[in-house]
């Protein structure tokens, strides 16, 4: 979910609406703003988009100060009533808020017995409980201190009390929330991204915190009420770098911008004399760990299963990959000098923090590889390696995942360096290959849309299969293929499919197996067989030195073990073109958020 405030002198409206559009991609499922004036309290909510909120705020309406949300469901359905803002019973006290309160159910027990909800949100939980403390406190700043100390779970929560017409209250705990400041106004937001348009002056709040928000102040307390004492920064993202320009979609764009992204980690990763270039401290921490533990989700998941690859077949250093989610409540017996590295695009996923809360506890160092510098993940871990894609807007992962494995090389490179390993790989020279192989690909948006219409057009589900490093790419095409066309797709291991999931193979179900891998070329070759046996409609993308006739695709030849960088392009664009002629919502798809912040 996203968040928005603003308190100033400029059309409040606007300020509320520009950010939550920047913020659809948190979860767009519901919205609503709340706006302050010499009329009260003004509230506008919709279920769905921002465009529909758009259309439903009386455009004549002026205020000063507001607050706004797009939400991606936990408690309750999406619908109008369940969208935030959610107000008090006598309606003095407006609030947003993103993240779950855990103990909802008993704050509502022990303190709002006598009160009748109108949602069915965790959320309104709050706001009453604030107004019983306001009876009780006769003060909004102590209210809202005390109701925050019995908050357990997370939370990012912005308040407006409409008697006070120069104040909001904002608080944080595991959910990103930044405040952003101006010349006579100040903002409030769940990334810097949504308020870009009016400043790049940001100041961090930290978990547990409460910030008093004025038009020319910022008063950041911890729960206890001590004052704290924080410097600003500068946000480094361009506005420009979030505008899809001449695209009609964000992930077209960003699929196209993966050659860069290559040739910026190049850039961003190796000294003058054009030597890999790491923190000593992060090669520090990797030589001295004895297993890698991999933890993250989604996309950034199957990126880690390429880097355990490249890590011990180039660093010789044991590495598990674990699903964030999984880890926490199913440790592993672990090494004896663990290293954690959480892969995020976003850096701010809840499932992969609670992980690296948990080994923080436990100890343990821990390494975050994110596209956000000064994120949640990167904040909290000991080093942090930044990917350089840019922002990735689409919901559907494309540039982070590529530039995830590029940097995943890179790292395991240099500490087969550090540990004095002699490697017949040179990372810089080989991503440059890629970089120039991935630009041949996205030239080729033609060929891969004939494909989507010979294979993809009518289908019901598709199966990706492939062996060893093409194994994890067809995961990850399997998974754009679901999460932007909503066709069933499945990525399999090209040996494993004749154990039992071969019987799903009918007449014209469409198969598409990689061959990029030498050593297990034939082999895959002898599983499309298989299943074109049984009826199935396959095809091959090959890599050049492994190509044959039949082949329906071929890539441009790169290294071995850098293959899953140009394969997954092509499959990126099946994606995409499927998405397309079946009409789906590319850039925004159904019950998806691009970043959880949620467990
Ligand atoms: C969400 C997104 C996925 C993404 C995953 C992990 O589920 O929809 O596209 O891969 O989160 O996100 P992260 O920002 O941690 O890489």
């Amino acid at each position: 979910c996203g968040i928005v405030g603003y308190i100033g002198q400029n059309d409040t409206k606007e300020v509320l609406l520009n950010g939550l559009e920047k913020l659809e991609y948190r979860g767009y499922d519901s919205a609503g703003i709340a706006l302050l004036n010499d009329n009260g309290m003004n509230l506008f909510k919709v279920k769905g988009r921002i465009a529909a909120l758009r259309k439903n705020v009386d455009d004549m309406i002026h205020a000063t100060m507001g607050i706004g949300h797009t939400r991606w469901a936990t408690h309750g359905v999406p619908s109008e009533e369940n969208a935030h803002p959610h107000q008090s019973a006598s309606g003095r006290f407006t609030l947003v808020h993103n993240g779950v309160i855990e103990n909802y159910q008993d704050l509502k027990k022990e303190y709002l017995s006598d009160v009748t909800f109108v949602s069915e949100t965790d959320t309104e939980v709050i706001v009453h409980l604030i107004e019983k403390l306001y009876d009780k406190y006769e003060d909004t700043a102590e209210a809202f201190r005390q109701a925050m100390s019995l908050l357990k779970g997370s939370y990012a929560i912005a308040l407006i009390d409409s008697e006070d017409e120069d104040h909001l209250y904002v608080a944080k705990n595991k959910s990103p929330l930044l405040i952003g400041l101006g010349d006579g106004f100040n903002v409030v937001a769940s990334d810097a991204m949504a308020t870009l348009k009016v400043t790049d002056q940001y100041l961090e709040i930290h978990d547990q915190e409460i910030v008093v928000v004025n038009r020319s102040f910022v008063e950041v307390q911890k729960l206890d009420g001590t004052a704290v004492d924080r410097k600003s920064y500068t946000a480094q993202i361009d506005a420009s770098d979030i505008e899809k320009g001449t695209y009609p979609h964000f992930m077209l764009k960003e699929i196209d911008e993966q050659p860069f992204a290559m040739r910026k980690i190049i850039n961003e990763y190796q000294n003058e004399n054009n030597e890999l270039k790491l923190d000593a401290d992060v090669q520090m921490a990797m030589k001295a760990a004895d297993r890698i533990y991999i933890i993250a989700c989604g996309t950034s998941y199957h990126a880690g299963l390429v880097g355990k690859e490249l890590i011990e077949k180039l660093a010789s250093v044991p590495v598990e990959v674990h699903v964030a989610s999984e880890f926490s409540y199913n440790i592993p017996l672990l090494s004896e000098k663990p290293l954690f590295v959480f892969i995020s695009q976003s850096g701010e996923t809840a499932d992969s923090r609670a992980v690296l809360v948990k080994i923080k506890e436990m100890g343990y160092p821990a390494l975050t590889i994110t596209n956000v510098p000064g994120s949640t993940l990167s904040r909290e871990a000991d080093y942090t390696l930044n990917l350089y894609a840019g922002p990735e807007i689409a919901v559907a992962s494309t540039k982070a995942y590529t530039a995830q494995i590029a940097v995943l090389a890179i790292l395991a490179v240099d500490t087969a360096q550090a540990k004095g390993l002699k490697l017949d790989f040179d990372p810089m020279q080989e991503l440059a290959i890629v970089a120039n192989a991935m630009e041949t690909l996205t030239d080729q948006k033609e060929a891969m849309e004939e494909l989507v219409t010979n294979y993809l057009q009518a289908a019901r589900n598709a199966f990706f299969i492939g062996r060893s490093a093409d194994y994890h790419v067809c995961m990850e095409g399997a998974l754009k293929l679901k999460e932007i066309s909503y066709i069933q797709a499945e990525g399999f291991a090209g040996g494993e499919l004749k154990h039992g999931t071969i019987a799903l193979i009918e007449e014209g179900t469409p198969i598409i197996a990689l061959a990029t891998q030498p050593d297990v070329n034939y082999a895959i070759r002898g599983n499309v067989q298989e299943v074109i046996a049984r009826g199935a409609n396959a095809m091959i993308i090959s890599m050049k030195s492994l190509e044959q006739d039949t082949d329906a695709f071929v890539l441009p030849q790169v290294h071995d073990l850098l293959t899953p960088l140009v394969s997954v392009v092509p499959l990126q664009l099946l994606a995409y073109y499927a998405a397309l002629h079946r009409g789906c919502d590319i850039d925004k798809p159904r019950n998806l958020a691009k970043s959880v912040t949620v467990e």
